[in-house]
């Protein structure tokens, strides 16, 4: 009897089904398969030989699973040598997600670098429950903006910020979605991308008490609850399973949040301007 992903124990071996190359660095690799996942929640992918590590789910729809990707050291090196046929171990979803409020009007999603996928996922439930999304979508440059094109063709409002100004505006996202944040009502805010950034819009948010509800990503092992290797100090919780999206006002109590995250030893590695 076939199992049923979503138990813990074991990776499910999975053929690659389609590789799409979304940016100069990130490709989504499809799976065929279902999965109960939410937006926000990630899964483990095993390379065998090689190692397991988390991506957070970017396309879930009519039995397909798509995980999009960045190319950045040894694992996501090695899977970027795999072809289509070419088999993996998943096992998850795992995590918290972004919630959506019933009566939510319109809200701002707010993505940086890969931190685009989970929120285009997001994006397309709001849409189906009749919710006006606007999306700030940054990049360092053009080659690295991901997804314009799915967002465009969700009818979301999108508004593009590169740190050189090859694409949308010149400038950083955050100052794209404090824009947005002064000229419109929200209901909510959401966001995933590189933590000084998430940092901002949390403060942003709790300056004009906007809710808002953010992913933290901690180096992870076991991915659901019993290694201790994703806890944030502060409360000590696990981004795993009582993350990895909690809201601002929790991620703001996280001492470490914005300041530093440890490596896959336990030493602490300070951000940039800490
Ligand atoms: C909840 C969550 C969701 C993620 N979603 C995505 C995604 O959708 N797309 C994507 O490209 N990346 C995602 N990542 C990051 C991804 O797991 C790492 O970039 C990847 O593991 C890098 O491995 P590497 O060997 O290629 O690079 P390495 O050189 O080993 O690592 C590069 C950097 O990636 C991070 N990293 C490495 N190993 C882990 C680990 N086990 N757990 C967490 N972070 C790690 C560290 O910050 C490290 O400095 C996510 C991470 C988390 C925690
Ligand atoms: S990764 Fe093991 S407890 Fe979170």
């Amino acid at each position: 009897m076939e199992r049923p992903l979503g138990t813990i124990e074991q990776p499910r071996s999975l053929p690659i089904k389609k590789i799409v190359q979304e940016n100069a660095n990130v490709r989504t690799f499809y799976f065929a398969t279902e999965m109960k996942a939410k937006p926000g929640q990630f899964v483990i992918m095993w390379i065998p030989r090689v190692d397991e590590k988390p991506f957070s789910v970017s396309v879930n729809e009519k039995g397909t699973l798509g995980l999009s990707i960045a190319d950045v050291g040894r694992f996501t090196h090695k899977l970027f040598t795999l072809k289509v046929g070419d088999y993996v171990g998943i096992r998850g979803p795992y995590g918290s997600w972004f919630k959506l409020e019933p009566r939510a009007k319109r809200i701002l999603l707010v993505g940086g670098g890969y931190g685009v996928a989970p929120l285009a996922y997001l994006a397309e439930q709001a849409k189906h429950a009749g919710i006006a999304v606007d999306f700030c979508i940054g990049a360092r440059t053009k080659d690295l903006l991901m997804f314009e094109k799915r967002l465009r063709d969700l009818k979301a409002t999108l508004h593009v910020a590169t740190d050189d100004g090859s694409a949308g505006q010149r400038g950083f996202v955050t100052e794209a979605a404090n824009a947005c944040m002064e000229k419109n009502t929200y209901d909510s805010v959401y966001v995933c991308g590189p933590e000084m950034m998430e940092k901002k819009l949390v403060e942003l948010c709790a300056g004009r008490t906007i809710p808002c509800q953010v992913s933290i990503e901690r180096y992870m092992k076991c991915g659901f609850g019993i290694c201790g290797q994703c806890c944030v100090d502060g409360s000590g919780a696990r981004m795993c399973t009582e993350g990895p999206v909690v809201t601002g006002e929790y991620a703001s109590k996280q001492t470490e949040f914005g300041s530093y995250h440890r490596t896959g030893s336990g030493m602490k590695q300070y951000y940039h301007g800490h």
